[in-house]
């Protein structure tokens, strides 16, 4: 493995659904010139260079159709012979000898499967939040990132086809909801009365990856909640959330704990959230 630089050029031609839905992710979108960085290392393989996405459509082609459009596919990797984009190799090395072989698995090529070095290499901020005290176990090796990223298709912030539990395609953040589903049935199932904030998507309260709280939360007390819901002092002094008077309850802990919201994710007997 060597070091190597890494340029992503611009979104070109890239449907405008696409540039919604990464909006909707909370994605920002930033130039060219500002997305030059370099990379810790793109794998090599002994004897082969780099010869572009366009080179895998022949064989490929259930890949490159749907490729376009992912936010990999605007990856060039600095040192490759040619000027188009070479995405496809940034994950599974330079390519010429698979190629040239007619193509084959194990030939002259990476697949790096469930392995998350592969993604850590060049996203080494992600590393970092996998290692915060309340994280998915995934550098434990009992999960990865492929179960949350499609490293193929157009939509990164869903789980890859080849793992996600049935095919059923969504749009927006819901599919966010069905990733986590998959795992985590009991908090997204339906329920009577359901808590908004889930529209919103599971990672308005947690963090997908890791976070310094108790259960992945954003932030670890009443303001996890207060971001959404209004308090309030009246002029007797009294605290008032949602129209209720407070003042005796927020000093029991947070909103969450015992005797009070506990039915977080929804509720089938109170609309206050409680079992
Ligand atoms: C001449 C046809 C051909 C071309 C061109 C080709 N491949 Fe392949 N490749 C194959 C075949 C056949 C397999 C075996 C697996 C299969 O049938 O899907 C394969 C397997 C792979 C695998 C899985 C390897 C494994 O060990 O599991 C990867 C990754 C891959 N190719 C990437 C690429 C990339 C990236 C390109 C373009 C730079 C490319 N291939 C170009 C035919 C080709
Ligand atoms: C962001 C990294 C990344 C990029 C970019 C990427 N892949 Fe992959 N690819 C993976 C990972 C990870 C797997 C293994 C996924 C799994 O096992 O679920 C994989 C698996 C494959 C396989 C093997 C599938 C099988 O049957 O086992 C092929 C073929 C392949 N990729 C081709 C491509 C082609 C062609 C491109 C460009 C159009 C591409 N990949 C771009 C990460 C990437
Ligand atoms: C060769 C370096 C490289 C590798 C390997 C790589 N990525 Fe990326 N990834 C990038 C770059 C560059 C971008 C786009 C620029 C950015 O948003 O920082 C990106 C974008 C992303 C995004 C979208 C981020 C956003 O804010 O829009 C996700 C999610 C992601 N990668 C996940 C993965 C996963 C999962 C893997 C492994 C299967 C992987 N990456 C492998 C370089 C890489
Ligand atoms: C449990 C599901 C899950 C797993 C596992 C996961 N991610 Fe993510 N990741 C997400 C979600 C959801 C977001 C979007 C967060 C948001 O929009 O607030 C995200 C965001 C990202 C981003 C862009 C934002 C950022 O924080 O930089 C990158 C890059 C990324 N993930 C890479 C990875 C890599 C690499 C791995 C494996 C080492 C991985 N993810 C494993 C769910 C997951
Ligand atoms: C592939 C399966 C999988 C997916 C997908 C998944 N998780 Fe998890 N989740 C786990 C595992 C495994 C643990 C660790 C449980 C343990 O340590 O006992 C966990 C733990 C958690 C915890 C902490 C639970 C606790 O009791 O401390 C939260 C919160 C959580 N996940 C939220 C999410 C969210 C939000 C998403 C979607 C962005 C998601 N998970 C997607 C498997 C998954
Ligand atoms: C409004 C904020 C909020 C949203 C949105 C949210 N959660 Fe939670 N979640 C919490 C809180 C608070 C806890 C801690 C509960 C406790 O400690 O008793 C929690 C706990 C969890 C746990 C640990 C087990 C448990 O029930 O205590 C899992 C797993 C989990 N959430 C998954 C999810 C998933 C999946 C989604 C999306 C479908 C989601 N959460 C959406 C606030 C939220
Ligand atoms: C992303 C915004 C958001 C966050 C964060 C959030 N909520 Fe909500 N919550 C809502 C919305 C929207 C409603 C429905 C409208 C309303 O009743 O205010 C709601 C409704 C409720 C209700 C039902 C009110 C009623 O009587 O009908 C309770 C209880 C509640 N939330 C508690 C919490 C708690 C506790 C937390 C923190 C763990 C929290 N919420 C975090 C948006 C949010």
């Amino acid at each position: 493995m060597e070091g190597s630089r890494l340029v992503v050029c611009s979104l070109r031609g890239a449907p405008a659904i696409v540039l919604a839905c990464m909006a909707l992710a909370g994605v920002v979108l930033v130039s060219c010139s500002n997305l030059q960085r370099a990379v810790v290392s793109v794998p090599t393989i002994e004897g082969a260079t780099f010869v572009g996405n366009a080179s895998c459509v022949d064989c490929h082609s259930n890949y490159t159709r749907i490729f376009p459009s992912s936010p990999h596919a605007r990856i060039h990797v600095a040192n490759a012979p040619r000027a188009e984009a070479t995405g496809c190799e940034s994950c599974h090395g330079p390519a010429s000898l698979h190629v040239q072989a007619g193509g084959g698995r194990g030939r002259f090529i990476i697949n790096p499967g469930r392995e998350p070095q592969a993604c850590l290499n060049c996203h080494l901020e992600v590393h970092a939040q996998f290692q915060l005290p309340h994280h998915h176990p995934v550098l434990e090796q009992r999960m990865n990132c492929v179960q949350c990223h499609d490293p193929h298709g157009a939509d990164i912030f869903k789980a890859s086809h080849r793992t996600a539990f049935g095919a059923r395609a969504s749009t927006g953040l819901a599919r966010l909801n069905e990733t986590c589903a998959q795992c985590h049935r009991e908090q997204a199932k339906p329920v009577i009365y359901e808590h908004e904030a889930l529209r919103d998507g599971c990672t308005v309260c947690h963090h997908p990856h890791g976070s310094v709280a108790d259960k992945m939360l954003m932030q670890r007390d009443n303001n996890l909640c207060l971001r959404c819901h209004a308090q309030v002092h009246a002029i007797n002094g009294e605290l008032f959330i949602g129209d209720v008077p407070h003042t005796t309850f927020v000093s029991r802990g947070a909103c969450w704990s015992a005797g009070c919201h506990t039915a977080i994710h929804g509720s089938n007997i109170d609309r206050a959230l409680r079992h």
